[in-house]
């Protein structure tokens, strides 16, 4: 006997009270789908009667069809399968609706009946919608912003990176990656530092940290300066709950002062060179009257009958000495810039050429390679010939004297449109220069030749004569095996070939 039926008329009374007052629509299904009873919710509802549901089949009433539907996709063949609740959600043009069936068992456990509940979630799917809206627009700020965001919990398990953050630090492929912790962020030790920061209320505010330059390290292990700001954030209850950092990269900036500091390097040995060729200019200038008189009465006493060999073989040391000097004092002014400049229009291989044939034959030349890897190419200078000769000579003298008289010289120019400028590389096969001597061998009287036979005037001149084309010189390579000199030469445009961008 069924125990339901045991119960006394006043238990049944508030049974059916209950299940009236029940906020949502409601009915009562028997296993072969037949609707036995419903609640008044669902009468008002649906405006129907107790007559007009009573005995009819579920899909009779609910889906206004005679055949019954497929039994895999039956909610109410599940609930009896499995006697638990199955539900979905229905869409009625801008109504939602979701309809939830659970079992009623019998004392053998088994379904007697499925109830099943019709909830109106109109407004929890507003909201939903709302909500995901929300999240989508949060995500496509954090996504697209220019600054590289990181987010990970307590433990520092990174749970969200952005796009610039990916580019920045590398493989994090949603914690698949090799980036899976804060600690791989940075260098060792500097991940529980900046936490140690961040708890600090002098410093930045309690669960703020603003830092204008700090080093963070990729997953190849390349390490690289940011800006970045942290945040702790806090649950409701004031416990920590999660950390964010946005960084900005410094590449760009760190470029910019390390071209500004090498140009107030160069400033500055302008600035050098200057003072030293106004010096020079000065000494040579006061020294040329001198010379020309011991040059002049010295020749004067050499010319005179009465003196004997050996006081005519001192005064043409003395003439070969002075005449050394006026070499110098030439140098000098070459140096200073006070000699007059010449220039012309000119091909420049065609000058480096010239230059060669100079030297060839000089004896220091003798046991050397010259290579010449010259552009086939119109390379037209601005340049003052005599002075580009001087350079050149200039170059391959100091790379014969690097190789002890013994290698190979290369030659190598090029062009480049873009930059629009000539390139020349002169790169001996020497002993190299020492890394303390790089910031001295343009200086004027810098050598580390014997004294008395170089002055160490040679690159000196060279810087200056450089200068004066609006050009520039380096070391572009050093070491045991050589040096590379590298000269940079504005090319010479005639103005209707000056290359535009607008030409087609
Ligand atoms: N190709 C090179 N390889 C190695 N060292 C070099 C090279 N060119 C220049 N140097 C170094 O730079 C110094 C200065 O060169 P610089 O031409 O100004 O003077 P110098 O050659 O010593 O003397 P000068 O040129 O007046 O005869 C040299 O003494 C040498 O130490
Ligand atoms: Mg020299």
């Amino acid at each position: 006997m069924n125990k339901d039926l045991d119960m006394s008329a006043d238990e049944m009374y508030w049974r059916m009270k209950i299940f009236d007052s029940l906020s949502y629509p409601s009915v009562i299904i028997s296993p072969d789908k037949t609707l036995v009873g419903a609640n008044k919710k669902f009468y008002e509802a649906f405006n129907l009667s107790f007559k007009e549901i009573y005995g009819k089949k579920c899909f009779h009433v609910f889906l206004y069809k005679d055949t019954p539907c497929n039994s895999d996709q039956c909610t109410i063949s599940k609930v009896i399968k499995d006697k638990k609740n199955h539900s979905f959600t229905l869409r009625h043009h801008f109504r939602w609706e979701e309809r939830v069936f659970s079992p009623i068992l019998d004392e053998n456990g088994d379904v007697a009946y499925v109830i099943g509940s019709m909830r109106d979630i109109t407004q929890a799917k507003a909201l939903e919608t709302q909500l995901h809206g929300v999240k989508e627009f949060i995500s496509r700020v954090i996504h697209s912003s220019a600054s590289a965001i990181v987010a990970a919990d307590r433990q520092g398990n990174i749970n969200l990176m952005n796009s610039m953050a990916k580019e920045l630090f590398g493989d994090y492929n949603g914690g698949e990656g090799k980036i899976k912790h804060t600690k791989q962020l940075y260098p060792p030790g500097k991940a529980k530092e900046i936490m140690g920061m961040l708890r600090d209320e002098k410093i930045g505010g309690k669960g703020k940290l603003i830092i204008p330059r700090t080093t963070i390290v990729n997953s190849q292990g390349e390490e690289s300066e940011v800006e970045m700001s942290a945040a702790i954030i806090y649950d409701e209850k004031g416990n920590e709950f999660a950390t964010m950092a946005i960084y900005n990269d410094l590449k760009d900036k760190v470029e910019v002062e390390k071209e500004l500091k090498l140009i107030q390097k160069q400033l500055a040995k302008s600035e050098k060179m200057a003072s030293l060729g106004q010096l020079a200019a000065g000494v040579a200038h006061e020294i040329n009257n001198p010379l020309t008189g011991i040059l002049f009465y010295a020749s004067l006493l050499l010319e005179r009958d009465d003196i004997d060999q050996s006081m005519q073989e001192d005064l043409e040391y003395i003439l070969e000495d002075v005449n050394r000097c006026k070499e110098i004092v030439k140098s000098l002014l070459v140096y200073s810039r006070s000699s007059g400049s010449d220039k012309n229009i000119v091909q420049f291989n065609e000058i480096l050429e010239q230059s060669l044939t100079l030297i060839r034959d000089q004896k220091k030349f003798r046991n050397i390679t010259i290579k010449k890897d010259l552009s086939d190419e119109m390379m037209l200078i601005n340049a003052d010939t005599s002075k580009l000769n001087q350079v050149f000579i200039n170059l391959v003298i100091n790379a014969a004297d690097a190789m002890n008289g013994v290698g190979t010289i290369t030659l190598t120019s090029y062009k480049n449109k873009v930059v629009k400028k000539i390139f020349l590389e002169v790169k001996d096969t020497g002993k190299g220069i020492p890394h303390k001597d790089l910031s001295k061998i343009f200086d004027p009287f810098f050598t580390t030749k014997e004294v008395g036979k170089s002055t160490g005037l040679g690159l000196s001149i060279v810087y200056g004569i450089i200068e004066e084309h609006g050009a520039q010189i380096s070391v572009k390579k050093t070491g045991s095996k050589g040096t590379t000199f590298i000269l940079e030469f504005p090319m010479y445009f005639a103005l209707e070939e000056e290359p535009s961008l607008c030409k087609p």
